[in-house]
């Protein structure tokens, strides 16, 4: 090996990638020659403004000469809208953010000369919304809907060898919501070269077969476009590697055929590369095995384009006898999860979204629903790594909105495009198990709607089911539309299930849960006796939902007595922006009671009544874990029957009642055992046993109150299995901090998730602290926001200075572009001893 071999093995090393790939790392599926432009983009906001006042938006601010010294700088993603402020005249249905205005960005990059011959391409992972894009002054397309990714083609209006001006508007004033959708370049942007014989955007799919235990089927089939004006003879090569999970190239396991194809002049022209893998790894949820195809197009020897193709071999079935992976039975313990990231709002962060993942996999959830539309690809790749399922839909709307300015606006010119793009971009995920034509929308009667969209999906891919989530699932079985999909989706209103059970032109349609529960609480509150909610937040007994919905354990008792659903997505996993029902005065959610008047009459009453008094309220209660992230008590619930092999007990309310002394304070515990002793101060309230498939958690009702210690044994099989306590504390002395890592990215704006925690002084978490804290970034990091997971707070996501909540805050650091070394986080507080967190930048 000469020294250049030495190096290329040294980088890899260093990259932490085995050598055996020829290029180390994969940046992200498609071609290769891919670099990111994430960086150095001005900005400036007009139209409607935060405040609410107008800013006339000027002609010609696309033009390579226009003045935008005086715009901001910064980089995207980039959401504008969650910088605020809250503002109580704004909806709450949109996080009182305000969202609506027109968003321009500029940015300008330099290609080199060699790149004259090449295409040249961007990429938009997603913008908010209605996207114009031009190049040099000219303008190069655009796309409305705000969560699909599209590429728009650069090479007629680049300037190779020399600067190039992207400008980009984005128009949020006329797209409403019923949830919070941000505002701006909120995904990551892509500048993407190739030669001018290429692998055509997406069109590369690959399909596997499980042959045997030992061999599996490759049938890669995709498009090759030749741009030249004459004819060209093209070969197309594919390798295939092992892919580990962070992106390195392992072993390589086979060799496609190699195919030749004679391409007219701007012809394009389908392929398919076949072969059989030998010993193969299957992907599977606990075993997330991945593999890539590296192709190669060339023309007289010469490379023009490489692409990459990830992909997982996995075989999935789905009947009456439930959902099979890998010929294994698994329910879908799913959670809903909106886009949005908390204190980030819409703008994409990949440590962000993947901490989400993983508190939702910790808590035994093996699949995402990812509501009410395509997600961030970076979401799908972080499901094939962490082997999570996933349901990717499409639209909250078709043609007739929820919203005067929802997709309805959209529907007739883009619903096949924006339908196609999502599953040619998802298709090779091993992760994508389910695609859903729409959710709840006011066409769930019409057959030939059904059918179209759907057909549109199937001709595309017919390896996945199809469903879509009813609210009205009676309508859509009675006109018969649901039959126009694979799999029955139902929202709520399972108490019909014997009834639908018997209804035979279903019964041998798989059903799952597309959204469950919509229980309501805010962590750390509790409220006794009859009372469920009061200043806006809402008992975290588990027990209250609007009126859909039901409590998780009425849903795992209707699971259990109908073995044949394939599973749930509750509703929702993260509490998300928007949407703060039941204070909330959304007229959508009388949608929920289309078919029952009365039930209608009652709430709208209370929408009226909720429109009169102006909640203060600004993000869900829906989320099994609150907005900073912090699980709320329902978790536990969720984690005791999703992991029953995990010995685990968990004890509600907290034991701080100094005006309960001698009262009742009703104990629930939720534990993954089957039976459980309660004990306060030494003395048992006795053993109570769980009832197969009717309870899910033992409750002690008449507990009276004494300061000290509650704490359960739990049992299983009449075995010791776990124990829990929680005890009465001392008034908040300290603070403790805890991050989620130690060292920080610095180019990949990696993030560090700080939980700030009030103690006493022996150490034990306040559970009614909420005093103003301080947070200060000190060195090679910086603050990007704070967080506490009250629903009702109004202080800005970006603000030093915020109460701790119930015991908990959040910090958010990064480390400063371009710096190295010691991040020093501290965070006090009046009364409090302050708290410094050593990270270290890289
Ligand atoms: C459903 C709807 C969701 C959310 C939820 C709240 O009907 O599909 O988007 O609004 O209700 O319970």
């Amino acid at each position: 090996m000469g020294w250049a071999g030495v190096c290329l093995l040294c980088l890899l090393t260093w990259l932490g990638c085995s050598p055996a790939g020829e290029s180390g790392k994969m940046v992200r599926s498609g071609q290769v020659d891919v670099v990111s432009l994430n960086e150095g983009w001005t900005f400036a906001r007009y139209g409607l403004q935060a405040d609410g006042t107008l800013r006339e938006e000027p002609e010609g601010m696309y033009a390579t000469g226009w003045d935008d010294s005086s715009w901001r700088k910064l980089d995207v993603p980039h959401d504008f809208a969650i910088e605020g402020p809250f503002r109580m005249d704004l909806s709450g249905n949109t996080g009182r953010l305000p969202y609506q205005g027109i968003g321009w960005y500029r940015k300008s990059f330099v290609l080199d000369s060699t790149d004259a011959d090449k295409r040249i391409y961007v990429d938009f992972d997603g913008v908010m919304a209605y996207a114009q894009v031009w190049l040099n002054g000219q303008y190069v397309g655009g796309w409305p809907y705000g969560y699909n990714s599209f590429r728009l083609d650069l090479t007629p209006y680049v300037r190779t060898g020399g600067e190039n001006l992207l400008a980009v508007r984005t128009d949020t004033e006329k797209w409403e919501s019923r949830w919070y959708p941000g505002a701006g370049i909120y995904r990551n942007v892509w500048l993407v070269k190739t030669g001018q014989v290429q692998v055509k955007h997406w069109s590369a799919r690959m399909r596997t077969a499980c042959l045997t235990e030992s061999t599996a089927r490759l049938d890669l089939s995709l498009e090759v476009e030749n741009h030249l004006d004459k004819d060209v003879e093209a070969v197309v090569k594919g390798e295939v590697y092992e892919l580990d999970s962070t992106d390195c190239f392992g072993r390589r396991v086979l060799r496609l055929p190699a195919q030749e194809v004679r391409l007219s002049a701007r012809s394009a022209q389908a392929v398919k590369l076949e072969d059989e893998l030998d010993d193969y790894k299957r992907w599977d949820i606990g075993s997330p095995n991945r593999y890539v195809a590296r192709l190669t197009v060339s023309v007289g020897g010469q490379v023009t384009d490489r692409y990459d193709v990830p992909f997982g071999i996995r075989e999935t079935e789905f009947s009456r006898q439930g959902f099979f992976l890998n010929g294994r039975k698994v329910a879908l313990q799913g959670v809903c999860l909106h886009h949005d990231l908390g204190a980030l709002g819409a703008a994409f962060n990949l440590s962000a979204q993947e901490r989400q993942l993983r508190i939702m996999q910790e808590m035994g959830c093996n699949a995402i629903r990812t509501s009410h539309n395509p997600p961030a690809p970076e979401l799908l790749d972080l499901a094939d790594k962490m082997g999570l399922l996933v349901m990717d839909e499409a639209f909250d709307a078709w043609a007739r909105g929820k919203r005067t300015w929802d997709y309805n606006k959209l529907y007739n010119e883009w619903h096949e495009k924006d339908l196609q793009a999502m599953v040619r971009r998802d298709w090779n995920h091993p992760s994508v198990i389910i695609w859903s034509i729409g959710n709840e929308v006011m066409e769930q009667r019409d057959v030939e709607m059904t059918r179209h969209l759907a057909g549109i999906v199937r001709e595309l891919d017919d390896t996945r089911p199809v469903t879509a989530g009813y609210n009205n699932p009676n309508g859509g079985r009675d006109s018969n539309a649901a039959r126009e999909l694979d799999l029955m989706g139902v929202n709520y209103f399972f108490g019909q299930q014997a009834r639908w059970d018997e209804d035979e032109r279903y019964k041998d349609m798989p059903t799952v849960g597309t959204e469950t529960s919509s229980c309501v609480s805010t962590r750390g509150v509790y409220f006794m006796g009859d009372t469920l909610r009061k200043n806006f937040q809402i008992s975290s007994y588990d027990l209250d939902s609007p009126g859909w919905g039901c409590s998780p354990d009425r849903q795992f008792a209707t699971n259990a007595r109908f073995p044949h659903l394939l599973g749930e997505f509750v509703w929702t996993g993260f509490d998300y922006l928007g949407e703060p029902t039941p204070y909330n005065s959304d007229n959508t959610n009388l949608l929920n009671f289309r078919t029952d008047p009365s039930k209608q009459e009652e709430l709208k009453k209370k929408l009226e009544e909720l429109a009169r008094i102006q909640p203060p309220s600004r993000s869900s209660y829906f989320g099994i874990v609150d907005l900073a992230g912090f699980p709320k008590d329902r978790y536990y619930l969720y984690q005791s029957h999703w992991r029953p092999e995990l010995p685990m007990a968990h004890i509600l309310p907290h034991w701080n009642w100094p005006d309960r002394i001698g009262q009742v304070v009703p104990v629930h515990v939720y534990t993954s055992g089957t039976e459980a002793e309660l004990f306060v101060n030494g003395k048992s309230w006795g053993r109570r046993s769980k009832r197969e498939g009717q309870d899910f958690r033992l409750v002690w009702d008449s507990v009276v109150y004494q300061p000290g210690s509650v704490r359960v044994v739990a049992y299983k099989n009449g075995q010791k299995w776990a124990e829990d306590e929680v005890q009465t504390t001392g008034e908040a002395r300290k603070i403790r901090l805890e991050a989620d890592r130690n060292s920080l990215d610095a180019g990949s704006r990696e993030l560090a998730f700080v939980t700030v925690r009030l103690t006493d002084e022996e150490g034990r978490t306040v559970p009614t602290a909420c005093c103003p804290l301080k947070f200060e970034v000190e060195g090679a990091g910086e603050l990007v926001a704070t967080d506490n997971g009250d629903p009702i707070s109004f202080t800005p996501f970006q603000s030093a200075e915020r109460e701790a909540f119930n015991g908990l805050a959040l910090a958010i650091v990064r480390a400063r572009k371009g710096a190295a070394g010691e991040i020093r986080v501290r965070v006090s507080g009046e009364g409090l001893e302050p708290a410094v967190l050593q990270l270290e930048a890289r």
